[in-house]
């Protein structure tokens, strides 16, 4: 199968690397050379330190490399069966880029998104042929989180829904299918979580750090929620907040922080800038205090 990946970034890289993993012919397109030549260094070194943890071979290292091609024009999908999105998050942009893919590809061609929170209607309506459009929803790292939420829009045919879930299985992935609404399940139920810890910390209740470690500690959660915002990236998470919260019509449980957009602003995204709560070294590991 000819998937075609449009954003080389945190997720567009990922999802490349599970697309290749699964034996399909990848080609991984972005507008950023800087952006294509950081996700191939990536792949390098993730594949190198799966062979050191025994996972795979180097004969295995060289299959999923081969099967993953950097391009730096959108036309250079047109042989995709199926091509997923993974932009910045914003309508706008998204919808340009799908009309103009829409000219290049076959008729045939599913067109998804990777969006946390838009509307998938809305970004089928930039399309001719808007029931070939569909969310696939990857969680990050999407090579190694198991969930997909494959999200049919009210335009979507039977068939599409039927081959993006199919698709989706055989890259050993697990399927949940979700309404069109803002944020889905999990980024729904994930924005409280978000959104009280920040209130803490901007009440002066308690440092981020304590927060992470007692909701770690106590919680039993892999990470803190500031260390997955800035695992994130406090620009995608404050704008996934900011979506939810004006889709559902500024119902106060979704309401975005102040704190976490002065930080985007400030460019202090998080581990993918160095810095955001925590300050990270050069291996993206975060210097706890
Ligand atoms: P990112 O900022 O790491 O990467 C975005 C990439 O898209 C950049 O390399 C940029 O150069 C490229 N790009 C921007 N405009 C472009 C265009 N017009 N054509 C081609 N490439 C373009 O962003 P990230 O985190 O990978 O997010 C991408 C999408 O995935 C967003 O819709 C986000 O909401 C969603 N998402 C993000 C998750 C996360 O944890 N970061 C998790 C699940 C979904």
């Amino acid at each position: 199968m000819n998937i075609g990946i449009i954003g080389s970034g945190t997720m567009g890289s990922g999802i490349a690397q599970v697309a290749a993993t699964a034996g399909c012919n990848v080609k991984l397109f972005d507008t950023n050379q800087a952006a294509l030549d950081k996700a191939k260094a990536s792949l390098e070194k993730i594949l190198a330190r799966l062979i050191e943890k025994g996972r795979i071979d180097s004969e295995e290292k060289q299959r999923i490399q081969n099967n993953i091609t950097y391009v730096s024009q959108l036309k250079d999908l047109s042989d995709s069966d199926l091509t997923i999105e993974a932009i910045v998050e914003n309508l706008d942009i998204k919808k340009s880029v799908f009309s103009e893919l829409e000219t290049y590809v076959s008729e045939d061609c599913i067109i998804a998104s990777n969006t946390s929170s838009l509307s998938i209607a809305s970004i089928a309506a930039s399309l001719k042929k808007p029931e070939r459009c569909i969310g696939i929803h990857f969680f990050n790292p999407a090579p190694l989180m198991r969930l997909v939420e494959v999200i049919p829009a009210i335009q979507t045919s039977k068939a599409v829904l039927e081959t993006a879930v199919k698709t989706i299985s055989d890259w050993k992935k697990t399927v949940a299918i979700a309404k069109d609404t803002p944020g889905f399940i999990v980024n729904r139920v994930a924005r409280p979580f978000y959104g009280e810890a920040l209130r803490i910390y901007e009440e002066g209740i308690a440092d981020f750090a304590s927060i992470d470690a007692a909701m770690k500690k106590l919680g039993g959660f892999k990470m803190g929620p500031f260390e997955l915002m800035d695992f994130i990236g406090n620009d995608v998470n404050y704008t996934v907040t900011e979506t939810v919260f004006t889709a559902f019509y500024f119902d106060p449980r979704y309401k975005p922080s102040l704190t976490q957009k002065r930080f985007a602003e400030a460019g202090y995204l998080g581990r993918k800038s160095g810095k955001g709560f925590y300050d990270y070294d050069s291996n993206g590991k975060a210097v706890i205090p």
